[in-house]
């Protein structure tokens, strides 16, 4: 490309065709109302030339929503085919493109990360005491859902945050204070990108050890479901892929890393004020989700009374950080043992509340509900109402809920032990995450509507204990 070309130019006529083609990108998290406007806040080149690669920091208006989102932006004059489908639009006679698919552009990512590189007001850094070799290729992850990770041949990954929230990523912060306490459940943090918003700074990415022979915790649990159901005849531990054992590791990791996180960063005990916003908050989500899905509606007024419960719980509560958005999907099972990644929190939920003190009891809750849609999504696209097959997958959640109970037991934080000697708490909580599920489902994939609906009827009914 010509040098005399301004790259601020470029983005200026780029933003236009931004409203229509961040919708169709699967992070872009504001797919509920039509974009109203979008404008850069900043522009860093990267590499000048042809190629360029920019990086872009914009504000997407929605009425009175104000959000920005980082960019990755490639141009060069004649753009190779594989680029195509990234394509955004061609500025100035230059095609523009999203570039994290481009290896030849995002190998410069991690040589700026090795080289402790400062550009403009980005700042590119290796954690105290990391060695880092430069010069390798990298892959977009295929799975990847609030944001875009690359990985750098089978060493390094590398998160680019795409919403943008001022301050330090709690994915970061909580990396660190883990590493820092020396645990053995987390990929190590080995390096960050920090940008500047609003005067402040605010985390853009964060590169850690790729752990090339990790299997996730859903496709293990749904293989040992898949087993289950396919032998209906056998008892659960003599099938083939028990998942139990794993379980309840799980529930040791689960409990290290929350014990952990108390030793690094503290607690404190919950106040009343505490229950009173965090009821308030799952009574407003429950009128919330109940006004756009109506099956809900009749769920109500037994939802409100286990929330209500929250407030008879016995002794103290303890409050700390935690993962925030626990799911089987967050968890790796490596040769060494199983890993938690993604301490970002529920995606949907505001910044403050993501990095609020909470109850370790948040994230049992969310591994709870996650075994009950491993075992219940295989019945979806089955006959639903089979009830045998109802009953396996009622028989392999009970299971290994309860073996990952079992395992959190033994590791648990002294605040809290046994999960299961919190029964109304616990409770409170699965229930508010399954309010969450139908809000999803019903947004994203309303053939899976049943699972959370089921759940609630069941444990409102009294009928599941952890
Ligand atoms: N350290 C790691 N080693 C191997 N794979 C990883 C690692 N961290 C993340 N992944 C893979 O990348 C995916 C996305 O990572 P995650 O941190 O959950 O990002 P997102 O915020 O987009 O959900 C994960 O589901 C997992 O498959
Ligand atoms: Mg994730």
């Amino acid at each position: 490309m010509s040098d005399l070309t301004d790259p601020r130019e470029l983005v200026g006529a780029l933003v236009t065709e931004l409203p229509e083609w961040l919708p169709t990108q699967r992070w872009f998290a504001g797919k509920d109302r039509p974009i109203t406007g979008v404008r850069p806040l900043s522009t860093t080149v990267l590499m000048a030339g042809d190629p360029l690669l920019l990086h872009l920091v914009v504000e997407v208006k929605q009425d009175d929503r104000r959000e920005p989102y980082q960019l990755l932006i490639g141009s060069q004059a004649h753009l190779p085919e594989y680029l195509g489908s990234n394509w955004i639009g061609t500025e100035k006679g230059l095609p523009c493109y999203e570039a994290t698919g481009d290896a030849d552009l995002t190998s410069k990512l991690l040589d700026l990360i090795a080289g402790d590189a400062r550009i403009g007001s980005l700042r590119f850094e290796r954690e105290p005491g990391a060695e880092l070799r430069g010069g390798l290729r990298a892959r977009p992850v295929g799975a990847e859902q609030s944001n875009t990770s690359l990985v750098f041949g089978h060493h390094y990954i590398l998160k680019l945050f795409r919403k943008l929230t001022p301050g330090e990523n709690p994915d970061l912060r909580l990396h660190r204070a883990l590493h820092d306490v020396g645990s053995k459940h987390i990929a190590d943090l080995l390096g960050s990108i920090t940008g500047e918003l609003d005067g402040e700074p605010v985390t853009i990415g964060m590169l850690q050890k790729f752990v090339s022979d990790a299997v996730d915790g859903w496709a293990m649990a749904t293989t040992s479901v898949r087993d289950l159901m396919a032998d209906p005849e056998l008892p659960p531990d003599e099938v083939g892929g028990d998942f139990a054992g794993e379980a309840q590791r799980l529930g040791q990791a689960v409990a290290s890393v929350h014990s952990d996180l108390r030793r690094a960063l503290g607690d404190e005990i919950a106040d009343e004020v505490e229950f009173d916003r965090t009821v308030k908050a799952m009574r407003d989500r429950l009128d919330t989700v109940s006004r756009a899905v109506p099956q809900l509606a009749e769920h109500a007024p037994a939802l409100r009374a286990a929330f209500e419960k929250l407030r008879e719980a016995h002794g103290p509560v303890s409050m700390q950080y935690i993962h925030g958005d626990l799911h089987l999907g967050q968890v790796l099972r490596c040769v060494t043992g199983w890993l938690l990644i993604d301490f970002e929190g529920e995606p949907a939920a505001p910044a403050a509340e993501r990095v609020a003190l909470r109850s370790p009891l948040r994230d049992v809750a969310g591994m709870l509900r996650s075994f009950d849609y491993a075992a219940h999504q295989m019945l979806i696209g089955h006959d639903e109402d089979d009830p045998r097959l109802t009953e396996r997958a009622l028989e392999w959640a009970r299971r290994n809920r309860s073996a990952f109970c079992d395992g959190y037991a033994k590791a648990a934080p002294e605040t809290v032990g046994d999960p299961r000697a919190h029964g109304d708490l616990l409770r409170a909580f699965e229930l508010d995450k399954a309010v969450y599920e139908v809000a999803y489902e019903h947004a994203n994939r309303p053939e899976w509507l049943t699972v959370p609906l089921a759940s609630i009827a069941r444990i409102t009914a009294g009928g599941e204990q952890p």
